[in-house]
């Protein structure tokens, strides 16, 4: 693999970042940091979406300008992924200077192309979607569907993009790639979705919507917030329309994206307008679009009006988290690929301290303690070489690959725990404890010896999901965390003093139920 791009969808900064953005992120950053444990070129972006009505209103709503509240709103997200130790690449803002001259390059050339014309028209807008609805699209009391809310009246004279001149094209897209939508349950939704599709309004009179990328040589009109916010993905990586070579050496390696992330409500923007204008511009369409489900509170759709958005930040402070890990875990693992899934404190507490303190933790600590108390923490020459949990181990790292290949991130971590599971129950079944007692010191010593070989392809596979603890597993395992995953062998100890008594330090701490009552 020579290279691997990814994206995650950006945030409207109309308020601050809550556990649905930060359960993409981690996700996001977790199929981040497994392909970069599998090529040297990867690359991650994150941002925001600045831009647009609803902005626009809520920063008048709050009295100061709308560049003063995306500044201030933009930061939060930055401060809650650094939390998160989400670990992007770049992160842009749709208000970036540059991203906005290439998004007035890239409309120029699509109306040079004859792909945008001006168009008088009467829509109904939402500017909870952003987007224009149809009829159709509406509850039966002529609400949005999504926001409930209803959608203005809006009469322009706007620009329209010619969607419908790709539709046979996106369509057959779609069917010769069956896994360009992941998963692939999605599919049918999409190609009905394109069966009705119209030409889209890609501009707003000024009047309007002022807080936006104003058109070239045509600033009475404004560029669609959508528009706007797809084009980050190339705007970042340094395409320009202008260049015949389409831009930057570093577009060109980066481009296609290899899977670009985003929620399921999206998925339209991201399967249909998002290709029909990459083939308007002549560009290579994304490899995967990964639309992942929705996330829960106790079951409940998180909403400002029912008081249960819950911020990330806030689980790690009322847990009293000093690594983001255990959330991560829990955020990535929630759900099989493209599910809703669901967040509770009560699981959260629940999961975190089985698979992560008893199960895992507890298997390293307890076998350096007897490695430590029956050899002083030496390994032994005649220790080595006796593998018989290794052949295990590598088929886990197989599985996990390719779990990964077709990003099912919960499906990969649920491997990991049953190799932590086997490993566990192999110590059982060996008992190294009455080993030792009955003199049987070699066998002893290769039982621990083995599972401390596993533990380190256990610290690699659960390093995307869980990058301190493994590092600390690392640490004490004296095991590159920076290895490849195809140059696993499972044999990496050698034999010498491996570890001191002091140095043998719990990986992870259960977290306490009681603290998350109490905050409340
Ligand atoms: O849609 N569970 O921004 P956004 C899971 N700016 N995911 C959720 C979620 C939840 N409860 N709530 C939101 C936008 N998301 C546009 C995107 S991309 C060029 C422009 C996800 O702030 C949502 O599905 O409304 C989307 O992928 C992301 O958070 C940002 O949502
Ligand atoms: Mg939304």
């Amino acid at each position: 693999m020579e290279k691997f791009y990814t994206t995650t969808a950006i945030d409207y900064v109309n308020g601050a970042p809550h556990i649905g953005h930060a359960y993409e992120k981690i996700l996001t950053d977790v199929i981040y940091r497994h392909f970069s444990q599998r090529c040297d070129n990867a690359y991650f972006l994150t941002g925001t979406d600045e831009h647009g009505i609803k902005i626009q209103k809520t920063s008048a709503q709050n009295g100061i300008s709308p560049q003063e509240f995306c500044d201030m709103n933009a930061q939060k997200f930055k401060d809650a992924w650094r939390a998160l130790d989400i670990n992007y690449s770049q992160f842009i803002r749709t208000t970036d200077e540059q991203h906005e001259r290439i998004v007035q390059k890239i409309f120029k050339k699509l109306v040079d192309k004859g792909d945008i014309y001006k168009h008088s028209y009467t829509g109904l807008y939402c500017s909870g979607c952003e987007a224009f609805l149809s009829e159709k699209d509406l509850t039966e009391d002529g609400l949005c569907p999504d926001h409930l809310k209803k959608p203005e009246v809006v009469k322009e004279e706007n620009y329209f993009f010619k969607l419908t001149k790709y539709k046979d094209a996106i369509i057959k897209h779609i069917k010769t790639h069956p896994d360009f939508i992941v998963p692939s349950f999605r599919v049918n939704e999409v190609l009905n979705q394109l069966e009705n599709i119209e030409d889209i309004s890609v501009s707003r009179v000024k009047s309007n919507v002022s807080w936006g990328v104003p058109v070239e040589n045509d600033p009475e009109q404004v560029i669609y917030v959508w528009i706007d916010a797809l084009s980050n993905y190339i705007t970042a990586i340094g395409y320009d329309p202008e260049n015949p070579n389409d831009g930057s050496e570093k577009f060109r390696t980066l481009w296609p994206a290899d899977v670009q992330v985003i929620g399921k409500d999206i998925l339209k923007f991201h399967s249909i307008y998002w290709p029909a204008i990459l083939m308007a511009l002549d560009l290579p369409l994304p490899k995967h679009i990964l639309a992942h489900g929705w996330i829960t509170i106790d079951e409940a759709k998180m909403s400002k009006s029912l008081g249960n958005v819950i911020s990330p930040t806030g689980v790690l402070e009322a847990f009293e988290l000093s690594i983001p890990d255990p959330f991560r875990y829990y955020m990535a693992s929630a759900a099989p690929c493209g599910k809703d899934g669901n967040y509770s404190d009560e699981d959260f507490k629940e999961k975190v301290n089985a698979h992560l303190a008893n199960s895992m933790g507890n298997l390293l600590n307890r076998t350096l303690s007897m490695l430590v108390k029956y050899f002083d923490g030496d390994i032994k020459p005649e220790f080595l070489g006796k593998n018989e949990l290794t052949a295990q181990a590598l088929e886990t790292v197989k599985a996990v690959k390719h779990h990964f290949d077709y990003f099912e991130v919960q499906e990969a971590s649920q491997k990991i725990i049953e190799l932590v599971d086997i490993t566990n129950k192999y110590v059982t079944d060996n008992a190294p404890w009455t080993l030792a007692k009955e003199g049987n010191t070699e066998k002893c010593g290769i039982v621990l010896t083995n599972v401390l070989q596993v533990m380190t392809v256990i610290a690699s596979l659960i390093y995307p999901y869980c990058p301190n603890i493994a590092g600390e597993m690392a640490k004490q395992l004296s095991y590159d965390i920076t290895t490849k995953l195809d140059d696993i062998t499972c044999d990496t100890l050698r034999a010498g003093h491996l570890i001191n008594k002091e140095d043998i330090k719990p990986v992870f701490l259960r977290v306490d139920s009681e603290l998350a009552e109490k905050k409340k």
